[in-house]
């Protein structure tokens, strides 16, 4: 059996190392629709999306890319139907509990977004050691969105500073934007400078609200268990060629 070699195992020549995106977002979208399109069950999407992030990941690292956020599952998407959720939380603690010994290996420090409380337990507590264990590693830092909503972020981020306020410890002038985001999930992460997402959704879907105010922002069409090496490539080489302005001329 021969074995395919993986497409661009370094930087493609065209992509300029020194104006890569330091942290790329990515709304991994279209796992359902993928397998529709196979006569498949939805489910079997979203199992064939697993591999797709993994490899993406893996590809960040080798070209040099030290932050990879991703959306694993939304504040709304409690609204799909009972079987669907019930197997992606499964699909999520079965990958943390499988990936986890690879992770140590490759130096990725993971971490987890969003309101992780009322998670089942078992995936709670595999999140957990996943977060405790990679706390020191060195490599990419990979952070996935799970009960993600960017509404409810910036809701909790002000219950807690209210808080501060009520219980004498903060004076409400003192609330600036360093302070606000010190009350984000996202603390300590940069904000991204690229988001991608796939299956061409023009909208952002309670994705990082407050983090994304800059991003570039990519579309593809292409659905998210077919995002590739070459498809993130296509991303990277777009990316280069915007002109980030933040406001000024
Ligand atoms: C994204 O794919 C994965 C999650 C939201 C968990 P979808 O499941 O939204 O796929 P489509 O959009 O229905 O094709
Ligand atoms: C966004 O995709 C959420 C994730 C990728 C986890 P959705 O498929 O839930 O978004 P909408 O419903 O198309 O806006
Ligand atoms: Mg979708």
């Amino acid at each position: 059996m021969t074995v395919k070699p993986i497409l661009f195992n370094n930087l493609p020549a065209d992509l300029d190392q020194v104006r890569l995106p330091k942290h790329v977002a990515v709304i991994m979208d279209g796992n359902g629709r993928w397998a529709k399109g196979r006569g498949l069950p939805r489910i079997m999407g979203h199992q064939r999306g697993v591999d797709t992030l993994k490899d993406l990941l893996r590809c960040c690292r080798d070209w040099g890319i030290p932050a990879l956020t991703a959306y694993a599952f939304s504040t709304e998407n409690w609204g799909r139907p009972l079987e669907e959720v019930e197997f992606l939380m499964t699909l999520f603690e079965r990958v943390l509990r499988r990936e986890l010994r690879e992770m140590m290996e490759e130096n990725v420090r993971i971490s987890f977004v969003g309101n992780l409380e009322v998670l089942p337990l078992s995936l709670q507590s595999e999140i957990a050691r996943s977060m405790k264990d990679t706390q020191d590693n060195t490599g990419i830092q990979f952070t996935v969105a799970t009960n993600y909503g960017g509404r409810q972020e910036i809701v909790q981020a002000c219950q807690a500073i209210a808080t501060l306020v009520q219980k004498g410890l903060l004076n409400p002038n003192e609330i600036d934007e360093s302070l606000f985001e010190r009350h984000l999930y996202t603390t300590g992460i940069s904000h991204p400078d690229l988001l991608i997402r796939t299956s061409g959704e023009m909208r952002i879907s309670n994705f990082l609200l407050w983090q994304l105010a800059y991003a570039e922002i990519y579309v593809t069409q292409t659905l998210w268990p077919d995002f590739n090496r070459e498809e993130f490539y296509k991303a990277l080489l777009e990316y280069q060629q915007r002109e980030r302005r933040f406001g000024k001329v």
